[in-house]
């Protein structure tokens, strides 16, 4: 029996590294490598997350990507990397460097950033905290040998409903956004991003590309709409201001903030409702055997479970 190519996963623990995990396994056209940090495995939801991934066959490599000594034993005999680690300032540019460059002394053929975001290329410097890190390490990536295959898709559903976009309150029963409402953005599941995901690094034909996904692109007045018609509840709609009365909120919050983070909700709802990092070359079709779930099939598992 041949052997399958290996994929190198980080940030099998993590929110979409799961999904990403879960997704090359139940595809099964490659062998799936973890590499994982110590602490991370006495954790015992995380824990719980390795035993589920180490029952459908993936095996664990210790290690961290801020530790180069670490990388060559988790990258060895690897075609492809995923990077699914967060955004932590201190190790998403270092980290990934590391990552990169032992993916270049190990021959892997492609490399997949932690990027899953919208098109933060179009975006400047200083329009969100988080794809100022994105720009900074593309800046590594194009430089290396190792292709670099980045898949961007617009905001995660999930992360819709958080306390960090603040756009839905469910407690309250509130619904708050800025601009007109009617401002078209990308969006996509974490389980959606996870099969195109595990379609892409098994695909061997790419190389240096950026592809872009999009479960819908919708408003947010439609998304409010598909959540009260799924649930049969009506929120209270709070309009904040214009997208530029959003910039003015950010640039002021900028001025006095202790840490970007005060602000970086606020960041991410510009950069979708400003339409700066609009997707403008969706790929579904390329893998048209994923049937992306709208916001309407995504309110309704929700309000089943
Ligand atoms: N577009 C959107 O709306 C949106 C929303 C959310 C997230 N995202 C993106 O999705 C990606 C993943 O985010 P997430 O929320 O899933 O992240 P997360 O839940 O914070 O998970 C991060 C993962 O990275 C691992 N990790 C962190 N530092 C590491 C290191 N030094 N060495 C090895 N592993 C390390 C963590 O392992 P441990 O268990 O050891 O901590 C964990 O498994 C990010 O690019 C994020 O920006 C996009």
């Amino acid at each position: 029996m041949a052997t399958k190519p290996v994929v190198l996963l980080v940030g099998v623990t993590g929110m979409l590294g799961y999904e990403i995990a879960h997704a090359i396994l139940d595809k099964g056209a490659m062998e799936l490598r973890a590499l994982v940090r110590a602490e991370g495995a006495n954790d015992e939801s995380k824990k719980k997350k390795l035993d589920a991934l180490k029952d459908k066959g993936a095996t664990f490599v210790e290690g961290d990507i801020m530790n180069l000594a670490s990388l060559p034993a988790a990258v060895a005999g690897v075609e492809a990397v995923i990077s699914a680690i967060g955004n932590d300032p201190n190790s998403y540019i270092a980290g990934q460097t590391n990552l990169l460059e032992a993916a270049e002394q190990a021959g892997v053929k492609r490399f997949v950033p932690s990027d899953f975001t919208g098109d933060y290329h179009k975006l400047d410097y200083g329009d969100n905290f988080n794809t100022d890190m994105r720009k900074r390490f593309f800046e590594v990536l194009r430089q290396s040998s190792v292709p670099y295959v980045s898949i961007n898709n617009g905001g995660f559903m999930e992360v819709m409903l958080t306390p960090f976009i603040a756009t839905f309150n469910l407690e309250a029963g509130t619904f708050s956004y800025w601009g007109e409402g009617d401002e078209l953005c990308d969006f996509t599941s974490y389980p959606d991003v996870a099969k195109y995901t595990a379609e892409v690094v098994a695909d061997e034909s790419l190389a240096n590309v950026t592809l872009e996904f999009a479960a819908e692109v919708t408003t947010f007045k439609q998304m409010l709409a598909a959540y009260e018609e799924v649930t049969g509840r009506e929120l209270t709609q709070q309009r904040l201001g214009s997208v530029a009365d959003l910039k003015a909120s950010i640039e002021n919050a900028k001025a006095t903030a202790q840490s970007p983070f005060e602000y970086l909700g606020r960041q991410y709802l510009w950069i979708m409702q400003s339409g700066k990092a609009k997707l403008e070359h969706i790929a579904n079709e390329r893998y048209s055997q994923i049937k992306p779930v709208s916001f309407r099939e995504f309110f309704s598992r929700l309000s089943n479970t």
